[in-house]
């Protein structure tokens, strides 16, 4: 359990005190309740919420109303862990824009948003900032750029790529977030990029050395049986368990063989 409600300042310092930082996805009510009672410093209203909540192909699809419509549910659990929210696709084009839409979803409830990419949207990332609301940076591969790159691949093999990345991650600490995703980045440039700024990075497939991990909760705890991706093992069996659990009870229905507790 936190005992404090947790900052950005919070969760930078814990790479300058050592502490790894442990980050979960977090789309409603219940799961940011539990989770918050687990004692995770970082939640994120994810747009992984279109796959694994709405049921879309990929991120892309999902909206601004949607967010803010699972911040406010999660937001409702009162977290002492932060309460960060993604802005979704095409929300962030421009300053303006990104602004306008980052101060939605903070009046919804996230404390802090993330966005995807590096100085191509520094300018969006600057305004956000001074703006007053905390970002939290991603880079590596971008969920937003599969309908223009075609497959989930694995960013930092090549010299150009793993350059580009190490001074993204610059970018963004030098334009004041407090933390950026490293998402299937080569665990080698993860680890190159976490010693090269101040502040920690939140690896998802990107090996164990980040100064912290994040994952989509659905992938922990098996709760999206159709597909899990290849670098975690989940530690649940949630959507089996759940599936049989309703398949058993629906055969007692049927069956005249329902016991009441
Ligand atoms: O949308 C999301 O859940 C994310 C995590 C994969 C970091 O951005």
């Amino acid at each position: 359990m936190n005992s404090v409600k947790i900052t950005p300042d919070i969760i930078r310092s814990m790479k300058t005190d050592r502490r790894g930082v442990p980050s979960l996805t977090v789309y409603d009510y219940p799961m940011t309740r539990l989770f918050d009672e687990a004692g995770i410093p970082l939640l994120l209203v994810g747009d992984s919420l279109g796959m694994v909540v709405l049921g879309y192909p990929d991120t892309t699809h999902v909206t601004m109303e949607e967010m803010e419509h699972h911040v406010r549910a999660a937001a409702r659990a009162k977290p002492l862990g932060l309460l960060a929210a993604d802005l979704p696709y095409r929300a962030y084009e421009d300053e303006a824009q990104a602004v306008a839409n980052a101060k939605r979803l903070r009046i919804a409830g996230a404390e802090a948003v993330k966005a995807e990419g590096g100085r191509a949207i520094i300018n969006q990332v600057r305004a956000i900032i001074a703006a007053g609301i905390p970002y939290i940076g991603h880079l590596g591969m971008l969920p937003q750029n599969v309908v223009v790159e075609g497959k989930y691949r694995i960013k930092g093999k090549i010299e150009e790529e793993r350059a580009a990345l190490l001074a993204d991650a610059k970018a963004l600490a030098d334009a004041g977030a407090f933390a950026i995703v490293l998402e299937l980045i080569t665990p080698a440039v993860a680890v190159e990029i976490s010693r090269s700024i101040p502040i920690p990075t939140l690896g998802i497939g990107s090996g164990p050395d980040c100064d912290g991990q994040i994952l989509v909760t659905h992938d922990l705890v098996g709760a999206f049986p159709w597909f899990t991706p290849r670098f975690i093992k989940p530690r649940l069996a949630t959507g089996a368990q759940t599936r049989e659990t309703a398949r058993q009870w629906a055969l007692e229905v049927e069956q005249h063989t329902l016991k009441m507790p």
